[in-house]
């Protein structure tokens, strides 16, 4: 995925949220996206699944400019999965399972795939005893979890998860990145909207830091992590 020269702004609100950001996905690629609250980490990755238009400059997935029809979009968001950073947004209801089902079903898989996806995510996110409990009565970091699990369960190219380890105690922080280590394994691109730099440094094997809507600094965990000075002034340390 690529962004070029890429500006938001919400409403007539008087300050851009991305002010012409250029940014390079590779296909396979773990990226980390950091930088203080309000530099615009959420408002990039609506941007790239989609749900907002750029109001100058363009984004790109496998070399084709976004288009913002509804059928477009719905393409797009079977490759290109968002998993919001508010789950109660994202989550539509009924039970665990039928929640997880949900998308599967949207797709017209056949229901025996759909049945052995849904028990197969269950296990991987340890929601198999919660799979008939009502999604409204789940805690936040069970809710979190079932929001990622939607979005796996979709084998998307591209997965980008804003915020992922919030509300999950360190147990299910650790089982998180293990399951993200096997989902790009498999094949899928990762990017990661996070403020937990411990996990940054475990995890990821690029870097994206953002100001006041641009990127300021890309590079490898351990460059980016060294730089104590930079990260003071931007915040981060
Ligand atoms: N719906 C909205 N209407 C107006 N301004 C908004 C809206 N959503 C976000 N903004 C503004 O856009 C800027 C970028 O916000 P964004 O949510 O992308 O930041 P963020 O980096 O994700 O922050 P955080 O770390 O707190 O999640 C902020 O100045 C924010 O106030
Ligand atoms: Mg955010």
């Amino acid at each position: 995925m690529r962004f070029e020269g890429v500006s938001y702004r919400y409403g007539r609100h008087p300050r851009l949220a991305l002010e012409g950001l250029s940014l390079n996905l590779e296909a396979g690629g773990r990226y980390a996206l950091i930088g203080p609250n309000g530099c615009g980490k959420t408002t990039l990755l609506r941007l790239a699944n989609g749900l907002y238009r750029p109001c100058s400059g363009a984004v790109y997935w496998q070399n084709q400019p976004l288009a913002y029809d509804q059928s477009a979009l719905y393409r797009l968001r079977q490759e290109v999965a968002l998993v919001f950073q508010n789950p109660d947004e994202q989550l539509v209801g009924g039970t665990v399972a039928e929640d997880l089902s949900y998308g599967l079903c949207n797709l017209g898989l056949p229901p025996a795939e759909i049945q052995r996806r849904v028990e197969e995510t269950l296990r991987a996110f340890d929601l198999t005893d919660l799979a008939d409990f009502p999604v409204n009565y789940l805690s936040l970091g069970q809710k979190r979890r079932l929001a990622i699990a939607d979005s796996v369960i979709l084998e998307p190219t591209l997965l980008l998860l804003d915020e992922p380890t919030a509300f999950l105690d360190p147990g299910q922080t650790r089982r998180l990145r293990e399951l993200l280590g096997q989902i790009h394994q498999a094949g899928t691109t990762l990017l990661i909207a996070t403020h937990d730099l411990p996990f940054v440094g475990n995890w990821a094997d690029w870097v994206i830091v953002m100001a006041q809507g641009r990127v300021v600094l890309a590079d490898s965990p351990e460059a980016i992590f060294q730089d104590r000075r930079r990260l003071r002034e931007l915040g981060l340390d």
